[in-house]
């Protein structure tokens, strides 16, 4: 459930029209509901009453300062990937003791910058990482809390390209080497060995992949036990799945309950690394009509927002809604919805039926607060579009849109030129 709701015909985030904001901070501009963010952290935090857990957020969905100091502030930490987002979860204030780091290439400054700042854990994710990590905890005269990310070898049945828990990736250590990978672990001097990891992929509708992978972990952890290593920290990452259009993911009560039953009486923490959930659908994207064509084979909605400030669409071919800002009840049109830039995958929609629009009307893209700002890029000298929370019936600018002096800020002309 969010808070982007219709009054008298006319879109509002929590009580404010989105109207309103477009009319102060311009087009194109991503709004996001303080109360929807609140409440899917809520809930999710809720579904693991009763089970020693951590959620961290994953950075990578939605990294804005405002949304991380949120969920900092309602006892969540995070799941980073570089230092760049370790830099701004600390900015944020989330307690560096609430921060995992996962990712396969991991830099020697970016792993040194993590452990100065005293993280919780790192999800390591290859033997050379391991060693290299070592060498840096011997320099720094620290030990390095780790996990080893595993590749349970599940199908998450989701997007090949987020798909991250097959034999065939790139993630993880695969689960017949893990065992003896730990082994060597406990070998290290600066490591500490105190947590296993996993994440099988993103946009997950089923609760079975995730269930079996925690299986399979668990035959893991009885024989780590065996070798006398001891677990604290079980991470299985994140992944649940939202509705973009006719997917029915499980509820977060749901997926929570299904995990403490595979759990069953274990004695670890549970980490969780939701993005998606949690930020999806507490997010849009709202941009303005700039032309109507009439195509000879079909029409086209040209929108003053493009693939570089949403990328999905034309990355994984994803379904975003599209819903007017004043629905008016005009007849719909038929055409694709495509933004300005050079490339013919700058679409938000094809062949869609939407309300008829002109020249000056508002759209949203609904559900793009995960992955929407984040990869968002300057391709064709467009400045990055500012990003708006709203609460209640307030709405504050928590990112400035950039101008044309930020496109070239650390450029320079060297003198031969
Ligand atoms: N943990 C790890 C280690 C991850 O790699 C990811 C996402 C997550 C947590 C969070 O997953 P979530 O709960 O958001 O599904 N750009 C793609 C999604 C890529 C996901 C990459 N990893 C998209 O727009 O659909």
């Amino acid at each position: 459930m969010h808070h982007f709701h219709y009054r008298d015909n006319h879109m509002f985030c929590e009580d404010v029209p989105v109207l309103e904001i477009a009319e102060n901070v311009g087009t194109p501009f991503y709004l996001y509901s303080h109360a929807t963010l609140r409440r899917h952290f809520l809930t999710f935090q809720n579904a693991f009453e009763g089970v020693p857990h951590l959620i961290c957020f994953s950075a990578k969905s939605n990294s804005n300062l405002a949304v991380l100091r949120l969920f900092a502030s309602l006892g969540g930490g995070l799941d980073i990937v570089s230092g760049g987002e370790l830099f701004r979860g600390l900015q944020a204030g989330i307690p560096p003791e609430r921060i995992v780091y996962s990712g396969v290439g991991k830099r020697e400054d970016e792993i040194e910058y993590a452990l100065q700042s005293g993280i919780m854990m790192f999800n390591i994710e290859s033997f050379q990482e391991l060693e290299l990590i070592n060498r840096c905890g011997a320099r720094l005269k620290k030990k390095a809390p780790i996990a080893l990310r595993v590749n349970p070898d599940v199908d998450p049945r989701t997007h090949p390209y987020i798909s991250t828990g097959l034999k065939q990736e790139k993630f993880g250590l695969g689960m017949e080497s893990a065992a003896e990978a730990y082994r060597s672990a406990t070998a290290f001097p600066h490591v500490e060995v105190i947590g296993v990891s996993c994440h099988i992929g993103s946009q997950v509708t089923e609760v079975a992949p995730f269930v079996d992978a925690i299986h399979r972990i668990k035959v893991l952890i009885t024989t780590l036990e065996s070798f006398g290593i001891s677990i604290s920290y079980l991470d299985i990452g994140g992944g649940l799945g939202i509705t973009y259009d006719q997917e029915s993911p499980p509820h977060p009560n749901e997926y929570g309950r299904a995990i403490s039953e595979a759990l069953g009486d274990s004695s670890f923490t549970l980490v969780l690394e939701p993005g998606r959930v949690i930020v999806g659908n507490a997010g849009i994207l709202v941009t303005r009509v700039l032309y109507t064509k009439k195509g000879e084979a079909k029409d086209f909605v040209i929108v003053d927002a493009a693939m570089n400030d949403l990328v999905r669409p034309s990355l994984y071919d994803a379904y975003h809604a599209i819903e007017p800002v004043v629905r008016d009840h005009k007849e719909t049109m038929r055409a694709d919805v495509v933004g300005p830039i050079c490339e013919s995958a700058d679409f938000f929609a094809k062949d869609r039926d939407i309300p008829c629009v002109e020249a000056g009307d508002l759209l949203t893209v609904m559900s793009a607060g995960a992955y929407g700002f984040t990869m968002s890029s300057n391709y064709n000298s467009r400045p990055r579009v500012p990003e708006v929370m709203v609460k209640k019936d307030q709405f504050y600018v928590v990112r400035a849109r950039e101008s044309y002096e930020d496109l070239i800020k650390g450029e320079s002309i060297p003198p031969f030129l």
